[in-house]
């Protein structure tokens, strides 16, 4: 096989808020075309959200193969493609065999997964974990909290770490980017009463060698990170906001992709 041939994959992130997909050079781990978004239906049932995303595969014919395999990302647990769980999306969600329902509407073979455990495997192949062997916890700080863990590169899916109680309460309640929003809380604040407990908790239970944050604050990391106090190195993802969407078309090309090698 020509090793120096594009390979280019496609992915789509469905988020509470929107819905974004592009084609994926996946041995760049880049966009090779702008992203297409559409914003999330409401009510965002299976069926609603199946429409935007046949869309949005529609939207690369010049990029993407039409027997590629897409990868797409959803906010929940995804034992085998079946979501499992809802914590912020339509509860109609959960049994939902989301990677059938978008196989049949989009007419490609489709790998449907968790969206942090889509940024860890991102992270590890192009960014803040290259090539990082050990144990590395990636969490997105968000609407809620998303945890991946990873040991020598190989994901342990479906860690649902952000729902750890902690002094009774649900820990992306307190901690995830959307309570220092809500509740108005200073950086400082935020990382002093409810990241350092947080961080401490989940490193004195997995011991990783290394801790990636993502989600969109982690573009004002400088303003938080530097403040906990932890043994583990603690270090803001890379990828940024197109992590959802490599994780997902590296996923799907290394699960579905006949000619994967
Ligand atoms: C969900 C996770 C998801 C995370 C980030 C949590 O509430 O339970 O499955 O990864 O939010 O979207």
């Amino acid at each position: 096989m020509d090793k120096t041939a594009p390979k280019v994959g496609i992915g789509i992130d469905i988020g509470g808020s929107g819905i974004k997909g592009a084609p994926v050079d996946l041995r760049a781990g880049r966009f090779t075309a702008e992203r297409v978004k559409i914003a999330t239906p409401h009510p965002s049932t299976p069926e609603a959200v199946a429409t935007a995303v046949t869309e949005i595969a529609a939207s690369f014919p010049d990029q993407v193969a039409p027997e590629c395999p897409l990868g797409i990302t959803f906010p929940a647990v995804m034992q085998h493609g079946v979501a499992r769980s809802a914590a912020n999306v339509d509860q109609s969600w959960i049994g939902t065999d989301v990677a059938h329902l978008m196989a049949e509407a989009t007419g490609r073979p489709v790998v449907a997964v968790n969206d942090a455990d889509a940024a860890a495997v991102a992270e590890h192949r192009f960014g803040a974990a290259a090539d990082v062997n050990g144990v590395v916890l990636l969490t997105t700080l968000g609407t809620g909290i998303g945890t991946a863990l990873l040991t020598d590169g190989y994901l342990v899916p479906n860690t649902e770490f952000g729902h750890l109680e902690i002094n009774g309460q649900d820990a992306e309640k307190r901690a995830a980017a959307s309570a220092r929003e809500d509740e108005k809380l200073s950086y400082e604040e935020w990382a002093e009463t409810r990241l350092q407990r947080y961080y401490s908790t989940l490193e004195n239970l997995l011991w990783p060698d290394l801790i990636v944050v993502g989600g969109g604050v982690s573009r004002k990391a400088d303003r938080f990170l530097p403040l906990l106090r932890l043994r583990s190195p603690i270090v803001p993802a890379e990828l940024r906001n197109t992590a959802g969407i490599v994780g997902a078309a590296t996923l799907a090309w290394e699960q579905l992709s006949p000619a994967h090698e």
